[in-house]
């Protein structure tokens, strides 16, 4: 599929004591957007940070921020999340019982929005949406935690909302978040995705700028 990928590095895999160096970092080392895991305990078996990070971060890059929240319910807090400079704002099919209403919202607020599917959940949780879907992300490992291994078995998913997106004729950016390495992203790219969200192929890294590259030439 696309020959350059967009490249989202996931700040899961950053320093964190040094956030705002980390986030300028990858700014300069050629991201395209930054990558937000907000993680609240219960959604998922992991806590990272809320609103007031993205708040804090917001002034010290020119970068989209792409917010993936892994929390449920989402809906009270997708206000604070626009608020507080998120750009795209991506939610779980199962955090809720009203996604389309969840969409709604996002966009009511002037942000992207977007839909994550777990890699047990079938394409058929998006089909129904997609007029109101900027973003579908293919989690390919289970939420909660960086540095997973690739679940290959959702290559064919990636696939599948491929041909579903191109026959809806809308403009929606097919993402891949979990596992995404120089050694995955060749899979990942055929199968049609558009963004690659890496964390630690990105942040693990000794060299940003060379492991974005690599990861935007397709792995090589
Ligand atoms: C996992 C997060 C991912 C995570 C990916 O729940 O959604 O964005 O940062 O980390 P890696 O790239 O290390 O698998
Ligand atoms: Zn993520």
């Amino acid at each position: 599929m696309a020959a350059h990928p967009l490249i989202a590095p996931s700040l899961l895999a950053a320093d964190f004591s040094r956030l705002r160096d980390e986030v300028t970092a990858i700014e300069r080392a050629g991201a395209d957007w930054l990558h937000l895991d907000v993680m609240d305990g219960h959604f998922v078996p992991n806590i990272t940070f809320g609103p007031l990070v993205v708040r804090a971060l917001r002034p010290h890059t020119r970068l989209p921020l792409d917010a993936h929240l892994m929390i449920a319910p989402a809906d009270p807090y997708v206000a604070a999340f626009a608020e507080a400079g998120a750009d795209h704002i991506s939610v779980h099919s199962e955090a809720g019982p009203h996604l389309h209403r969840t969409l709604q919202l996002i966009r009511s607020l002037g942000k992207k929005a977007g839909v994550v599917l777990n890699p047990a959940t079938p394409i058929e949780a998006v089909v129904n949406v997609l007029d109101l879907a900027d973003l579908i992300m293919v989690m390919t490992v289970n939420p909660g935690f960086g540095g997973q291994a690739f679940l290959a078995s959702q290559l064919p998913k990636i696939s599948a909302l491929r041909r579903l997106i191109d026959d809806s004729g809308r403009d929606i950016i097919l993402q891949v978040d979990g596992g995404v390495t120089h050694q995955t992203v060749p899979a990942i790219l055929a199968a049609g995705a558009t963004c690659l969200i890496a964390g630690t192929a990105v942040y693990g890294a000794a060299d940003y700028a060379a492991a974005i590259a690599a990861l935007r030439a397709g792995g090589r």
